[in-house]
């Protein structure tokens, strides 16, 4: 007893010294690669540190990713001066550490915060400026990566009431992740993805070098641009150039349940939704409804109308009128009031939510996507209403497409889904216990309904939307992970672009220091691998 006891005393001191002496190795190889003042040490946090659990936890988005048995860091640093991004990729160079790059935290599958590889979390929360000059042409700013989109609505809205920025609906989203896998909002229509407004990026390269669009190249500028930012690099901060909106939008919120001829008003939305007035961005969420004596799918439209509700009633009029939309579900606000309606605030919250970087208790969550190119009949829309309902949460929303999307190129940018597309689906399911079996049951309810909508959606590839990560669709239908993954994961997001995002990836990364899971291969690697 007495002699084990010890042991496990002598092992566990020993790993204790061997944790600091590490722990002082990496330090003093971040120190000496980085300006004095501010210090790294400053931002660098080790698991015996107070304050790492919460760093660690400010920034997770998935409560499936926040378990015990989640691999963690052996560090996070949260850089506040450039200095301290140069000496992290050195250091985890020299020492073959994994870096994944934070910037909002809402990876889908905790791509930018969970790896099975020894790691660490370069967290861009502390570089996070807005700085907006109405003055530069049309209106543009610099936003730095660690800011959310809400800081950057708010940004604009305090300089100007005809300026806006198209991007997500969501206020805490990071503009890191976002723009640089896409971007898409209620904008979109008129003024297509964030990365369709974005002029110039600021990028620190695998060598320390601090590149803008001018040095780094038009190619490296385009793959950030939707292909993925941490296959490449860390970006500092993006110069975009805000849109024009009018002082008056309308926004509106109506339900309709199956008695109401949902399935009618749903199956007309998609001859409608990406053809109306390209001011008008009308979503669908298609809900399961579970309760004892009413088992249904209830529809919510929300729309946004880049003008007053006058023009709105006639613009439905004449091409929605099956929604029934009245002068009192319509209501006039600004922009930025708009954004917050839109992320469920009531009427009249103050703009200062928009700072908030933490507001919603956080769920266990699942997602998916999908591109939809030809309507769906009714009958085939009750049977996804039949299996949603027998699969009991599924729920799917609908964002259309068409307008500015259709008029840019697939290969502008990475991005490549455009003309030929109606709308897309997000497919989720969220959850609140923990534990394997509410996993299973979910994860289970989340690939039947996409594996039932298999003949409704594009084909070859079936496409699915970077920023809605999805780790489950580099395996191959049988269920194993093939040699190919690349190919199939990159296929479905990138189409051809997928080719020359694994030619610049060679280019500008031939070690392939930045990557994860989904990060894109280097040539040399894919080569191999095709010859498998
Ligand atoms: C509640 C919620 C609402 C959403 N709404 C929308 C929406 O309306 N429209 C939409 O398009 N998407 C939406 N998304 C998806 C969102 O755009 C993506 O999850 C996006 O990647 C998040 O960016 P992030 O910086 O918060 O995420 P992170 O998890 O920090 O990063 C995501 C990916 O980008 C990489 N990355 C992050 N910062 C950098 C950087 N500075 N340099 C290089 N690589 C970097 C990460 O390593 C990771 O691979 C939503 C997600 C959530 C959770
Ligand atoms: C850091 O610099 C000091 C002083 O120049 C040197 O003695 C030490 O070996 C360096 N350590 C690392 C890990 O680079
Ligand atoms: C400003 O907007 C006008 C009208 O949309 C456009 O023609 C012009 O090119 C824009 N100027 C700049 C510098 O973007
Ligand atoms: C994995 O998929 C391939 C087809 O791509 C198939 O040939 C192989 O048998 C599968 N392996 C397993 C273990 O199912």
């Amino acid at each position: 007893m007495e002699f084990l006891s010890l042991i496990v005393f002598l092992l566990s001191t020993s790993m204790a010294n061997s944790d600091h002496l590490q722990q002082s190795i990496i330090l003093q190889c971040l120190s000496n690669h980085s300006v004095a003042s501010p210090s790294i040490a400053s931002v660098t946090y080790f698991p015996a540190d107070p304050s790492y659990t919460s760093t660690l936890q400010s920034y997770i988005r998935n409560l499936r990713f926040i378990s015990p048995t989640t691999p963690h860091p052996l560090f996070i640093v949260a850089p506040s001066h450039v200095s301290h991004i140069q000496a992290s990729i050195f250091c985890c160079k020299t020492h073959g550490f994994e870096m994944r790059i934070r910037s909002g935290g809402h990876d889908y599958d905790g791509l930018s915060y969970v790896s099975e590889s020894p790691f660490m979390i370069l967290d861009l929360f502390n570089l996070r400026s807005v700085s907006v000059n109405i003055e530069d042409g049309n209106g543009t700013a610099w936003v730095d990566s660690g800011a959310t989109l809400g800081e950057l609505f708010y940004a604009i809205g305090q300089k100007s009431k005809t300026h806006g920025f198209p991007a997500g609906v969501c206020p805490t989203v990071g503009v890191g992740g976002h723009f640089s896998g896409g971007g898409y909002g209620n904008m979109m229509r008129k003024h297509g993805l964030s990365v369709d407004n974005v002029v110039d990026a600021k990028l620190v390269d695998v060598g320390g070098n601090i590149l803008d669009r001018e040095s780094m190249g038009e190619d490296l500028f385009w793959a950030i641009r939707g292909g993925g930012g941490a296959s490449f690099g860390v970006i500092l901060s993006w110069k975009i150039k805000l849109v024009s909106v009018p002082e008056i939008v309308t926004v509106f919120r109506i339900e309709k349940n199956l008695e109401q001829g949902e399935t009618d008003i749903v199956h007309q939305w998609q001859y409608i939704a990406d053809k109306i007035d390209e001011n008008l961005f009308i979503r669908v969420v298609l809900l399961p409804v579970n309760k004892k004596h009413l088992q249904s799918i209830k529809a919510k439209f929300i729309g946004l109308f880049l003008g007053n509700a006058e023009e709105l009633i006639s613009v439905m009029n004449q091409n929605f009128p099956e929604l029934g939309l009245l002068p009192e579900n319509c209501f006039e606000t600004s922009w930025i009031e708009s954004v917050l309606f839109w992320s469920n605030y009531p009427i009249g919250t103050s703009m200062e939510v928009l700072l908030d970087r933490q507001p919603q208790p956080e769920k266990y969550l699942k997602k998916k996507s999908d591109y939809v190119q030809e309507p769906i009949s009714k009958e085939n829309l009750k049977g996804i209403w039949k299996k949603m309902i027998e699969l009991k949460r599924p729920a799917l929303t609908l964002n259309p497409y068409g307008g500015k999307m259709s008029e840019i190129q697939e290969s502008e940018t990475p991005f490549p889904h455009r003309a030929g597309n109606i709308y897309k689906i997000q497919y989720s399911v969220t959850w609140k216990d923990e534990g394997n079996e509410a996993l299973d049951r979910s994860l289970d309810q989340i690939r039947k309904i996409y594996d039932y909508m298999t003949p409704y959606i594009s084909k070859s590839p079936r496409s699915s939307y970077l920023n809605y990560r999805d780790v489950d669709i580099g395996i191959n239908e049988n269920g194993n992970a093939s040699y190919s993954e690349a190919a199939i994961w990159g296929r479905k997001y990138f189409k051809d672009n997928f080719d020359r995002l694994v030619q610049v990836k060679s280019k500008v990364d031939p070690g392939n220091f930045f990557r994860y899971e989904q990060s894109i291969p280097c040539l040399e690697s894919w080569k191999s691998v095709m010859a498998e």
